[in-house]
């Protein structure tokens, strides 16, 4: 759905005059490119249990069930493009000085579509750490050739991801508290709004005076509290506001 002209207008002048740009964005941004999110219609939680794979007690107790669920992700990942919305966020941040991504998602899309400021704070699908010596590596393969993998020093690893009941990466989570307090505008991308701390950021942006828009194809909790809640999908809406600015 196209915005109409005069929500257009708006947040063309919200955009230009910002100094400062903080976008969220959470699952639905990928969902064009074929990656699942979690709780719609085909969400990973309606078919899987987070509790039986994405738990540090889930892993203590199954590293191979976790890693297998991981694994089938990363070569769905590893097949996925980039798509509209992704791209038009890389394009953004080249435009705008002060800008900062706010990532949920693990996927990789958006460093693929060429976005560089950006905070991961449920950390990266692509990174394995050592549980036993704590080192941390980059493994771009879609399939891992032994599940679970191996690290030199004999250990496990986990992915590099942020499970239920772990607190985020503490400096990426301090880098996107001050990005979201400190932006003029912040977009709120394909994300249920549902998940803490990350859905806090819109509340953290708008009470220190941001302008917030959110780019949703359905209604969220906080729909009815940002400046403007543009029901469309991410890889419509995020080119048309491009577009515009
Ligand atoms: P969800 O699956 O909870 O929500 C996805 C949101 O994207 C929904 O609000 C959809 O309406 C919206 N959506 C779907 N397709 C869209 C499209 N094409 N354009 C725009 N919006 C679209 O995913 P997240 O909010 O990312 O955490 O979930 C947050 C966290 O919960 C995830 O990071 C993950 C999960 O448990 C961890 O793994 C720690």
């Amino acid at each position: 759905m196209a915005i109409d002209e005069a929500s257009a207008a708006m947040v063309r002048e919200w955009l230009t005059a910002a100094a400062s740009v903080a976008v969220l964005t959470g699952a639905g941004i990928s969902a064009e490119s074929g990656i699942p999110t979690f709780r719609g219609p085909g969400g990973l939680w309606r078919t899987y249990r987070a509790e039986d794979l994405a738990t540090p007690q889930a892993f203590a107790r199954d590293p191979q069930l976790s890693w297998e669920w991981y694994d089938w992700r990363r070569a769905n990942i590893a097949t996925a493009q980039p798509n509209a919305g992704h791209l038009a966020l890389a394009e953004l941040e080249r435009r705008v000085p002060g800008f900062t991504l706010i990532t949920q998602n693990v996927d990789g899309l958006h460093d693929r579509a060429g976005s560089r400021r950006i905070q991961k704070i449920h950390g990266d699908i692509w990174t394995l750490r050592c549980t036993a010596c704590g080192c941390e590596w980059r493994d771009p393969r879609p399939s891992l050739p032994e599940l679970p993998p191996r690290c030199g020093c004999g250990g496990i690893p986990r992915p590099g991801v942020v499970w239920f009941g772990e607190g985020l990466p503490e400096d990426i989570w301090t880098a996107a508290v001050e990005a979201a307090r400190t932006a003029e505008l912040m977009l709120v991308v394909g994300t249920s709004a549902l998940v803490y701390p990350a859905a806090g950021l819109v509340q953290l942006a708008q009470l220190a005076g941001a302008k917030v828009v959110e780019i949703n194809v359905a209604k969220t909790p906080v729909s009815a509290l940002v400046d403007l809640s543009w029901r469309a999908s991410a890889s419509i809406a995020l080119p048309q506001l491009l577009q515009s600015a």
